[in-house]
């Protein structure tokens, strides 16, 4: 497996298990009729002054521009619409996340005509709480810990019946985030390389499965911030995160976790493009880089703070 460390992203290649896939193109394409009366085809942008910076033609797959500003639209919007096509009479949603997921979610159980409630800590941003009330979300609060976040999200699953939606342990949504693979590689057949930001790995999975279905010499990077250990850990194949699960330090909060103007998160692919990507891969040409969301929090930025929260 090769790894480039450049201090504060690392990029890494993925190596097949030879396992079948419990999800394949076939899902992805179904994911797509699915869900494009929900989600918008968002554009490929090219900068001619990153291409002479990276020295290699750069595709920007801009899903910051994405309904509520991330990908997540995709995934949430396939997994909601088909817990409504399978439970016609589906009590509803209910998931955890103070960031895009739980927006996504909310805007996803509009569209399907579902309740839905989201978890979220205490301390969200007041910003990001009024985003997923505004989609006609019920939130409810937990403490700061992820252990927190799943034990309270199942206690309304198991009062509700509501359906869990995971942020990205969850097939239907993996077949949703590879969409975005389908549109671009639509665009760009010859692609050498997509590079993608990775936290849970639910966005890099539907994107693998994709574009090895579509285009089977196109490879695909994972880039996840310096403290993140997932490189590492599917190297060795051990966990090697604390358990429970604690946030890393890193201002790209979206792909912290050990389990914008374009968001940190999208930066650290396009770093990735222009810096590091031939640590792992030698000439790449042609290189799809996610602009995953366009979500920032103000309130956060390391050079601007106004803090409000509920
Ligand atoms: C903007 C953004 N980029 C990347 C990711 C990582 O996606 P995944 O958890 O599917 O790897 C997330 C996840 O929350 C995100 O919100």
């Amino acid at each position: 497996m090769e790894y480039a460390d450049s201090g504060f992203i690392n990029v890494f290649s993925l190596q097949s298990n030879n396992m079948p896939a419990p999800f394949g193109l076939k899902e992805v394409r179904e994911a797509y009729m699915r869900i494009s009366g929900c989600v918008h085809r968002t554009p490929v942008l090219k900068s001619q002054n990153l291409d002479s910076l990276a020295g290699r033609q750069l595709y920007f797959k801009a899903e910051n521009l994405q309904k509520t500003g991330s990908f997540k639209a995709r995934g949430a919007c396939n997994a909601v619409l088909l817990e409504k096509e399978k439970r016609p009479n589906s009590p509803g949603v209910v998931t955890h996340s103070s960031g895009n997921h739980g927006q996504a979610v909310a805007y996803a159980a509009r569209c399907a005509g579902l309740p839905c409630s989201v978890v979220v800590p205490k301390g969200t941003p007041q910003v990001k709480c009024d985003a997923i009330r505004d989609y006609g979300a019920e939130l409810v609060f937990c403490e700061a810990s992820p252990a927190s976040r799943n034990e309270t999200c199942a206690e309304i699953s198991s009062k509700t019946g509501r359906a869990v939606i995971h942020p990205f342990d969850n097939f239907d949504v993996m077949a949703g985030q590879g969409t975005i693979a389908l549109e671009l590689l639509e665009e760009v057949p010859d692609l050498d390389a997509v590079l993608v930001p990775i936290s849970g790995g639910g966005m890099t999975s539907g994107i693998a499965v994709a574009t090895k279905g579509m285009q089977p010499n196109c490879k695909v990077y994972p880039v996840e911030p310096y403290g993140k250990l997932l490189q590492r850990c599917l190297q060795s194949k051990q966990r090697m995160w604390p358990n429970p699960p604690q946030f890393i330090d890193t201002i790209a909060d979206a792909i912290r976790t050990q389990q914008m103007v374009v968001e940190a998160a999208s930066g650290a692919a396009i770093y990735a493009a222009v810096k590091s990507i031939e640590e792992v891969d030698a000439a790449p040409e042609k290189v799809g880089v996610i602009l995953c969301g366009g979500n920032v929090d103000l309130d956060h930025l390391p050079w601007f703070s106004r803090k409000t929260s509920y």
